[in-house]
């Protein structure tokens, strides 16, 4: 694991940004994950400063979806993804794959994105972000590491630490569809970003802690290309930083990893 420090999320979003345009226009990703959440909206900002051309071919795979929302309400992953990286990117709708999180295609949406992400031939960068808990995509503590895409039931921290963008805490969904530890591990490479005192907690755990069921982020240690950027508020509880510093400074060509 690789981690980048910047004082400021806005520079950590260029660099996260360049390392993926690079490898774009290298030929090495066609296929791009996508996370939803605030942290990383830099990097979708980062990344619409190119030209729109870098992402003619690209296609972009969410990580879960909220169950029992319509794909046109404003809340749901599929239109957050939608508004903030396909539409500024130019990507259009054919391209965007998001989890069926409707109550009709349930049964099935596992299986289905899947089979939607396999045949695309994987997929070659995903993107991340850590919730509270240590989660990434929906997936809580106490996933399986070898999970699939798969209904979830969220947990009380994650619905309240979302309720932001719904009108209460009532109304945020209680489930979701999220890829599994499994099929995120299986993407070619992963970068995840973080921000934030908040974060700090599950950011140590996930890269210094155990790699336990009870931090999913910590599954990241055993995936052998992870770039992680997070700002100096994220960063604070690392033990290991200094650690972490000198393999950034000894690794000045890291953007072409
Ligand atoms: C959300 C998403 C995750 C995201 C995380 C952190 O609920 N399902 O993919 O990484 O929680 O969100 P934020 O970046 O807003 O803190």
């Amino acid at each position: 694991v690789l981690v980048i420090v910047r004082d400021e999320a806005e520079e950590f979003a260029r660099d996260a940004a360049a390392l993926i345009v690079d490898r774009i226009r290298g030929g090495r990703i066609r296929t791009l994950g996508v996370a939803t959440g605030s942290s990383p909206l830099p990097v979708y900002r980062a990344l619409a400063d190119y030209p729109l051309e870098t992402f003619s071919e690209l296609s972009l795979y969410a990580l879960d979806e909220y169950v029992g929302l319509a794909r046109s309400d404003p809340r749901s992953y599929h239109s957050v993804v939608m508004h903030e990286v396909a539409t500024p990117l130019g990507i259009p709708a054919t391209r965007v794959h998001v989890p069926d999180g409707t109550i009709e295609g349930l049964s099935t949406a596992g299986h289905r994105y899947e089979a939607e992400i396999a045949s695309a031939g994987g997929i070659d960068l995903q993107i991340l972000g850590i919730g509270t808990t240590g989660h990434i995509g929906f997936n809580e503590p106490g996933s399986a590491l070898k999970s699939r895409t798969r209904i979830k039931t969220l947990s009380a921290r994650t619905r309240e630490d979302n309720a932001r963008f719904f009108s209460s805490l009532e109304s945020v969904p209680r489930h979701c569809v999220t890829q599994g530890i499994g099929t995120i591990l299986d993407a070619r490479s992963l970068v995840l970003v973080a921000t934030g005192k908040a974060k700090s907690d599950a950011i140590t755990a996930a890269l210094e802690g155990p790699l336990t069921t009870m931090c999913p982020g910590s599954a990241l240690q055993a995936h052998p290309d992870v770039t992680v950027f997070l700002d100096a508020a994220a960063s604070v509880r690392l033990e290991l930083l200094d650690y972490h510093r000198d393999a950034h400074l000894h690794r000045p060509d890291w953007q072409l990893l």
